[in-house]
């Protein structure tokens, strides 16, 4: 995968190099709540997202990690994935670094990576979803042009328990 240009901000594939950042952003009390992890979250399963999920699955086309990076500085920022589905569609995920909040990294990374997707991969759309009170993914979605269309009973298993699921779509045309 290439990097994907996005603004002020860079989507770029992972390396073993982002191991440790990886572990210390899913010590975050939001991504704990709110993102599917195994608790306590060891060294040992960031190298496993990173080398597994990101970088093999990521060859194989099974999945589409991106480190979302402030293009001028090269700092860290977040993360933003498609899980595809076999199926011309993916279902979107991201998570941002607690210090780069409220800056709109996540929107801008989502919008690139689901142009990217509809443009490269031959998507035709795109769910999200989130656990229902998570308000700033949807927010996130919102800013990003996702319809939302619903909610789901106990479709997410978050911190070990089944919970509700707000879930919304992008169709391919509605990239604004
Ligand atoms: C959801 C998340 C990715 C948003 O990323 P972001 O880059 O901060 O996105 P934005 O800057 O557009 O902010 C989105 C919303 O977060 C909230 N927010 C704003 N500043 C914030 C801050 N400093 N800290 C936490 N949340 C903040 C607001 O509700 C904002 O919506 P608004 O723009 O209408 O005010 C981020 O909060 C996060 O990583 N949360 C934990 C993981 C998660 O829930 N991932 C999604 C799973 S479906």
């Amino acid at each position: 995968m290439d990097k994907i240009p996005a603004g002020w901000l860079v989507l770029r594939p992972f390396t073993v190099a982002d191991v440790e950042w990886v572990y210390d952003v899913s010590q975050d009390r939001a991504l704990r709540q709110f993102v599917q992890l195994p608790s306590p979250y060891l060294m040992e399963h960031a190298r496993h997202f990173v080398e597994y999920l990101a970088i093999e699955l990521g060859e194989r086309g099974e999945r589409a990690e991106f480190v979302v990076e402030d293009a001028g500085t090269g700092e860290r920022l977040g993360r933003v994935a498609l899980g595809m589905r076999g199926d011309r569609t993916a279902e979107v995920g991201y998570w941002t670094a607690p210090a780069a909040r409220g800056r709109g990294v996540a929107p801008l990374g989502v919008r690139a990576i689901c142009g990217w997707a509809f443009a490269e991969r031959g998507l035709e759309l795109i769910e999200w979803r989130a656990e229902v009170g998570n308000v700033a993914s949807r927010r996130v979605a919102e800013k990003a042009g996702f319809v939302l269309e619903g909610q789901l009973r106990k479709r997410l298993v978050h911190r070990g328990e089944r919970v509700d699921a707000w879930i919304g779509s992008l169709l391919r045309d509605e990239l604004r």
